[in-house]
């Protein structure tokens, strides 16, 4: 069985305290638990500024076997130089970073970011050594209009690089509507997405993310090519968290 991806996005939540507590109590859980070792793969991804610490939080056992790992929310499409405020992707590999989360629809939306933008960006973390989770997804007037598998279809191909490979990229796929909003994709909307993308992408992880909660995984995850799932309100809650996880 592949393991499933449990992947927490912190957005722009909590200080470095509750950082910590949120790791301790999420890899105290994962090492209760040894079965969720074998059935889920774990990706943290705290703002950046605590970054480093969680790191320091994560056990070594959990480093060193890849069980847990840690990623940043955004990286620049820049090597380095004069780009006031941005974060490279080798600086993030150099604190510890496995994965980057990219063009999430925060970030389409809120700061205008393209996928040209976003493929530029997945460039720079491929050359680092990270892995790239690219969102895509569409937005609830194209799902009203039916033109979400071409948005989701031409979101992919302008967002990945040549040589995204299995190894180094993750997509997720987030429907806006269904972000913080309380409302799931049904079944029937994932599976027939999720099988679109795979056409697509061949045979990367495929995420799916949008309201995801402990009560709603366990469908989730039975459902074809849900790969893991992108989890941001109920990764903030260790007991939420771990719940997803344990409903694999
Ligand atoms: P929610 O789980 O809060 O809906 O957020 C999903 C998300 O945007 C994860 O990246």
């Amino acid at each position: 069985m592949v393991k499933k991806l449990i992947a927490g996005n912190w957005k722009m939540n909590g200080d470095l305290g509750t950082a910590l507590t949120l790791t301790r109590e999420i890899v105290a859980g994962i090492d209760a638990d040894p079965r969720l070792a074998g059935t889920c793969d774990f990706l943290l991804c705290p703002p950046f500024v605590h970054l480093a610490r969680v790191r320091a939080n994560l056990g070594q056992k959990n480093i060193e076997s890849g069980s847990v790992m840690l990623g940043a929310q955004d990286c620049s499409e820049k090597d380095n130089g004069a780009v006031t405020g941005d974060i490279s992707a080798v600086m993030l590999a150099d604190c510890g970073v496995q994965a980057v989360i990219l063009g999430h629809s925060e970030r389409r939306q809120g700061h205008q970011e393209t996928s040209e933008l976003v493929k530029a960006k997945a460039t720079q973390a491929h050359k680092a050594g990270l892995i790239a989770v690219i969102c895509v997804g569409e937005t609830e007037t194209e799902r009203e209009q039916g033109t979400h598998f071409k948005i989701v279809e031409t979101q992919i191909k302008a967002s990945l690089p040549d040589g995204a490979n299995a190894e180094n990229t993750v997509i997720a796929y987030e429907p806006v509507w269904a972000i913080g909003t309380g409302k799931t994709a049904t079944p029937e909307d994932v599976r027939s997405m999720h099988k679109f993308i795979r056409e697509t992408i061949g045979n990367m992880r495929i995420l799916y993310g949008g309201s995801v909660k402990a009560d709603n995984a366990a469908d989730l995850f039975s459902t074809e090519n849900v790969d893991g799932a992108l989890i941001g309100g109920a990764s903030l809650k260790s007991d939420q968290y771990l719940g997803i996880a344990k409903s694999v």
